[in-house]
């Protein structure tokens, strides 16, 4: 039997990548940058499938000059704004995303960041390295106490629900939005739903877990931080465009809140020469809230087991557009 022709655009972890090369004819780019858009263009070309990162913009052009048997994009990540989903299943491609395995690795990191911006832990550790620490100080860095504090969890989606469960051994009241105000999980971690003007008023700390689309790009613009604390702490783990950058620079210069801890930012990656980074009160990390040694393996299994049963014409563990499974 001829094993089906997939491309994958990276080396994910080897327990992943040989499930992919047993059942499948495979090539990898096997660079640390994504394939430039000619490469991908080239490469896709007669492929039935395709396993792909965040970082690969997958839209109609993709899917064309693949030709009309590709049948499935395995996307390894939970997020999927990087794929035109329209355009797939306008196409009948199955695309599949990793969700579920990476949530609780991803709120302890939001958790992380929190806790960095609230208690200066970089500017300490600077400080430190810089060769300014020169006694004990009564007002040395002074930050933000978490505990008791109120938390505003913005999307109350899995990792949201996760880092409410956290907030819960610090103590703090937790307050969110979500559409629907999905009551249910605010029962199980004690949190209680608002719009988001009380969320941005009340809260000590903003988390935003929500999918990057038209109506959240944005959502943290120049108007949300007026409504927020001074003290306020932001911190996002979700996807960079979702704060307006531009806003968010002249929220940190002219205080109007105290910090942020991004994980995602936009431009990502950030220059390093971006206005951003010169500030002290905001701490960047490079998109690895997901980035555990054991959820980067399950991802990578999920997403070979999502690409394989797509391509056996299968139900895959994660179908994003299901529908395109039963359409003739
Ligand atoms: C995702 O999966 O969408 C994260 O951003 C990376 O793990």
């Amino acid at each position: 039997m001829i094993k089906p022709n997939v491309y994958v655009t990276r080396a994910i972890p080897e327990n992943g990548l040989k499930m992919v090369h047993d059942a499948c004819r495979a090539d990898v780019w096997d660079e640390e940058i994504p394939p430039p858009r000619e490469t991908l263009l080239e490469q896709i070309a007669g492929r039935d499938g395709l396993l792909c990162l965040l970082t690969d913009p997958i839209d109609a052009e993709v899917m064309d000059a693949a030709g009309p048997q590709l049948k499935v994009i395995s996307n390894y990540a939970v997020g999927y704004d990087n794929i035109d989903l329209e355009a797939a299943t306008e196409r009948s491609i199955l695309v599949t995303n990793t969700p579920g395995i990476l949530t609780d690795t991803t709120a302890d990191f939001a958790f992380a960041l929190l806790m960095a911006g609230a208690r200066r832990v970089v500017e300490g550790m600077d400080y430190v390295r810089e060769g300014r620490w020169k006694t004990w100080g009564p007002r040395l860095l002074t930050g933000q106490d978490v505990h008791g504090a109120t938390l505003g969890v913005i999307g109350m989606g899995r990792i949201g629900t996760a880092v409410c469960r956290r907030a819960r051994g610090f103590d703090m009241e937790t307050l969110y939005v979500d559409p629907g105000c999905a009551p249910e999980k605010a029962e199980e971690v004690g949190a209680k739903c608002v719009n988001l003007d009380t969320l941005l008023r009340e809260s000590d700390f903003v988390t935003l877990h929500v999918p990057l689309t038209d109506e959240t790009k944005h959502m943290i613009d120049a108007k949300a931080f007026e409504k927020m604390k001074p003290s306020a702490v932001l911190i996002n783990t979700a996807r960079g465009p979702i704060i307006d950058s531009d806003a968010l620079y002249r929220a940190l210069t002219d205080g109007q809140i105290a910090a942020a801890a991004l994980d995602v930012t936009h431009p990502e990656p950030l220059p390093v020469d971006h206005r951003l980074l010169t500030l002290p009160n905001l701490i960047v990390c490079p998109h690895i809230a997901s980035s555990s040694v054991a959820t980067r393996s399950k991802m990578a299994t999920t997403a070979a087991r999502n690409l394989i049963a797509g391509l056996r014409g299968e139900r895959p563990p994660h179908p994003v557009n299901p529908k395109v499974l039963i359409s003739p």
